[in-house]
């Protein structure tokens, strides 16, 4: 029996030749939830001269986690980005075996494992943060949290410290996302001496800091370094140099702005809930009661916990993905050809009355036994969906728990009542730089 399929997906609401591109770019998933809510799971998008087909909802997540290895590329998306390197490829370009492959081999690297027995590393860098801020005066969150997180990831990766490459590290890495993921950026900043210049120190303390693990193998627990290069031994057409040399960058690609911003809107949810802060900083110094944090006492802060869940859920960092379509499929009474570019509106769900109550509330209550809310298949996915999932998801949590145990446990800070949230897309989201925390004291 022949389906009844339709043929054109509707169009999303938007102005005569700009199309949708205004809306997308205040606030992509507010756009998306909207067009969903209207039109249903499958619809067209025209932004500027993008055309996009969005699937969206709890039934496009599920799709895309059962079948989108077989339905969707990452390849058009991620792969120009390798090109600035001169890579080949990377794990996140990559699809099918070889895509099975490198993340087979970066899989140690990456995970919450690598982060056992360091709690301490992470939050003696928290504390050096912390006794850089001049009591009375304001912090600026965003900038501090990457200072922080930039240096946990290269510790916890790679066993080296970035520190002396933080602004080259924001700066090429936004642009390279900028220019060749959301095409956002015209191709000539990357001439701009500034972007030159970061990308060459970068560059160079990436090959210093391969070249020092090739010296001194066997001295630590191997690393995601320690692990790629010796993938190249054992393959070398796999990993060639460049290639190498894109992956040993991949924390900060992948990590460095998502866990920050993440860390970030956490303190904003915090300091915007005193009772909640209050449960929280109880609950953190129990955990520190016995001097060090232990994988026991993280466990043991469940307000915490959720106050991150709850965050993740209201803020999400990477709301929607992009791909290409391998192979037709049926979705939702449509037909998606083959080569369309597609935006999956993964965390629209995150926004839904009918999984959430009340949805755009912080409410911590949502992930307790009793409601669970997020405990259906395909609604809560701030990590993504699909072969891609995040692979640092993890380390993400762990990074995010101890920070933020670290700096409630060691600063009183306050918020500034006349500062309202404005969130900014650096592409990825996070409250602009106005966004401060006066350091009242340490504690
Ligand atoms: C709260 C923080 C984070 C969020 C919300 C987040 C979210 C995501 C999402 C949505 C993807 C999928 C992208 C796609 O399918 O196109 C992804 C992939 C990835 N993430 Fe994260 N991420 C976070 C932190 C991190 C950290 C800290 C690391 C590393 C230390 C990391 C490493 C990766 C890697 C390596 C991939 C690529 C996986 C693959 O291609 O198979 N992420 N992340």
């Amino acid at each position: 029996m022949t389906k009844n399929l339709r043929s054109q997906p509707p169009l999303a609401d938007g102005v005569p030749i700009l199309g949708s591109a205004a809306a997308m770019l205040a606030d992509p998933v507010l756009f998306l939830t909207k067009q969903y809510q209207k039109h249903g799971a499958v619809f067209r998008i025209q932004a500027a001269t993008q055309n996009l087909t969005a699937i969206v909802g709890a039934e496009a997540n599920q799709f895309v986690t059962k079948e989108g290895t077989a339905h969707f590329r990452s390849w058009e998306v991620w792969h120009p980005q390798d090109t600035e390197l001169g890579a080949n490829r990377s794990m996140i370009s990559l699809d099918g075996a070889d895509h099975v492959q490198m993340r087979k081999i970066q899989k140690r690297g990456y995970a919450r494992s690598a982060v056992d027995g360091r709690y301490n590393d992470i939050l003696e860098i928290v504390v050096t943060e912390i006794n850089s801020w001049q009591q009375g005066q304001p912090v600026s969150v965003t900038a501090a949290m990457k200072r922080i997180v930039t240096e946990q990831l290269g510790q916890l990766t790679t066993n080296t410290s970035p520190r002396a490459y933080i602004p080259d590290l924001l700066k090429m890495v936004r642009t390279m996302l900028f220019v060749y993921v959301t095409k956002q950026y015209p191709k000539f900043v990357l001439l701009d001496p500034s972007y030159q210049r970061a990308k060459t120190r970068v560059i160079n303390f990436v090959r210093e800091m391969i070249q020092a693990h090739r010296d001194t193998p066997g001295t630590r627990e191997p690393d995601l370094i320690d692990d790629l290069i010796a993938a190249q031994q054992e393959y070398p057409d796999f990993i060639p140099d460049q290639d190498l040399l894109m992956a040993a960058l991949g924390p900060y690609i992948a990590g460095l702005d998502t866990a920050a911003n993440a860390l970030s809107f956490v303190l904003w949810t915090l300091h915007q809930n005193p009772e909640v802060l209050e449960q929280v900083r109880a609950e953190v110094d129990t955990a520190f009661a016995s001097g060090e944090l232990t994988t026991q006492s993280i466990r043991g802060m469940d307000v915490l916990h959720r106050v991150i869940l709850e965050t993740m859920r209201l803020y999400p960092i990477a709301g929607a993905l992009t791909r290409t379509v391998t192979k037709d499929f049926e979705f939702a009474g449509y037909t998606i050809k083959k080569d369309t570019n597609v935006i999956i509106g993964t965390t629209v769900t995150h926004f839904l009355p009918e999984y959430y109550q009340n949805p755009y509330a912080f409410d911590i209550e949502r992930f307790t036994p009793a409601r669970a809310e997020h405990r259906r298949p395909g609604v809560y996915v701030p990590f993504g969906v699909g072969s891609h999932t995040c692979l640092g998801a993890g380390m993400a949590e762990a990074i995010i728990m101890v920070s933020v145990a670290g700096i409630i446990k060691h600063a009183k800070l306050e918020p500034d009542p006349n500062y309202k949230l404005r969130i900014i897309s650096t592409p990825t989201p996070s409250p602009d730089t106005k966004f401060a925390l006066k350091f009242v004291a340490r504690r």
